[in-house]
């Protein structure tokens, strides 16, 4: 089940929590609200039949996808990587992940810049809009398999903070101050 929450500002290991004190949760919608980042609850048994990821996939022109492992065996130069990861960025393109097995923290920054943590395990799917500043850690199980979807031509270009310059990033600002608004289905 995933959850998010304010993140405190300790600069302990990045694979932990990182409640406030006392935690403050934040719900899917709110999250959505605040930020854009939408979530689908998929099977992981069941998806490459279901139709569920098929509909997912169609609906939002997803056409590129590949799988990736994120461990200390299965990643090279782990530790150069697992920390360009945690670096603050934000891509010209949507960031999509659905999680096959393992789990992860996926930060992402709201109107007031405050990070939010979301909590990634198997059968989460999660967008992360252009233009957003965020970052990505394991967790302290060091491990997790998921698949990238891509529009296109897969582009994984960071462009680390500052990048306010960006269109997608004055795009994202944009949609930031008017709100965000759930496509209808
Ligand atoms: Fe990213």
């Amino acid at each position: 089940m995933v959850q998010a929450w304010f993140m405190d500002n300790e600069t302990t290991d990045q694979r932990l929590e990182h409640h406030r004190n006392p935690p403050e949760f934040i719900s899917l919608e709110d999250l959505f609200k605040k930020t854009g980042v939408e979530y689908f609850k998929l099977n992981v048994d069941t998806f490459a039949t279901d139709g569920v990821l098929d509909k997912l996939k169609a609906e939002r022109g997803y056409t590129y996808e590949d799988e990736m492992v994120c461990s200390k065996e299965c990643l090279p130069n782990y530790e150069e990587k697992i920390k360009s990861f945690f670096t603050e960025h934000l891509h010209t393109d949507e960031e999509i992940r659905f999680v096959l097995d393992g789990s992860g923290y996926f930060d992402v920054r709201d109107a007031s810049d405050q990070w939010i943590r979301i909590a990634v395990s198997a059968g989460d799917m999660i967008v992360i809009p252009r233009g957003i500043y965020h970052r990505f850690t394991l967790d302290t199980k060091n491990y997790i398999k998921a698949k990238r979807f891509f529009i296109g031509e897969p582009v994984w270009l960071p462009y680390n903070r500052p990048a306010d310059d960006l269109d997608c990033r004055k795009e994202y600002v944009e949609k930031l101050n008017k709100g965000f608004v759930a496509p209808a289905c």
